[in-house]
């Protein structure tokens, strides 16, 4: 991947711009309101690969490897990358698009690795379906 880009032949799963409203006291981006993003994109191709319900049974790695700031667009990518009797585990790439006097550039700026799990009407694990 060339460096300053988003990903090639990649398509995210979520892009939306961080607001105001959800920066911290240090005037960068709150890491919790990048966290619930990553979790809804996560979510996303668990839920398709479940074919039903899931929730988030574990956040197995978070890194915050660069701040976001106010006006960044974030896009997620989300991959399953493996697949257990009840469990699904997604790997969640962000990258942060900043934009400053018509200059765009782009980094890497989370990473994360979570379990969701395949449940049924009482919420119990169900198996997930074959692929
Ligand atoms: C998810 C839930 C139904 C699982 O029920 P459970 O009977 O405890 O089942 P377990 O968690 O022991 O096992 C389910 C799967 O999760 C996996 N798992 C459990 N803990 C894990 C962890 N810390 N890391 C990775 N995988 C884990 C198990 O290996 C198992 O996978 P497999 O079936 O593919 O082998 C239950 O824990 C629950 O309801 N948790 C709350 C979920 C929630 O509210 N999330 C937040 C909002 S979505």
């Amino acid at each position: 991947m060339p460096e300053n880009a988003l990903p090639e032949n990649k398509i995210p799963v979520i892009r939306v711009p961080a607001m105001p409203s959800d920066i911290n006291e240090g005037g960068t981006i709150f890491g919790g309101w990048i966290m619930s993003q990553v979790d809804i994109a996560g979510s996303i191709p668990a839920a398709v690969r479940a074919g039903g319900p899931i929730v988030t049974r574990a956040v197995d790695s978070f890194e915050f490897k660069k701040p976001v700031f106010v006006g960044d667009l974030i896009s997620c990518y989300a991959e399953v990358t493996k697949v257990g009797k009840t469990s699904i585990t997604v790997c969640v790439e962000v990258y942060a698009q900043h934009m400053e006097k018509g200059i765009v550039s782009t980094a890497a700026v989370t990473e994360a690795t979570l379990v969701y799990v395949a449940i049924d009407e009482k919420g119990r694990p169900r198996a997930v379906p074959k692929a």
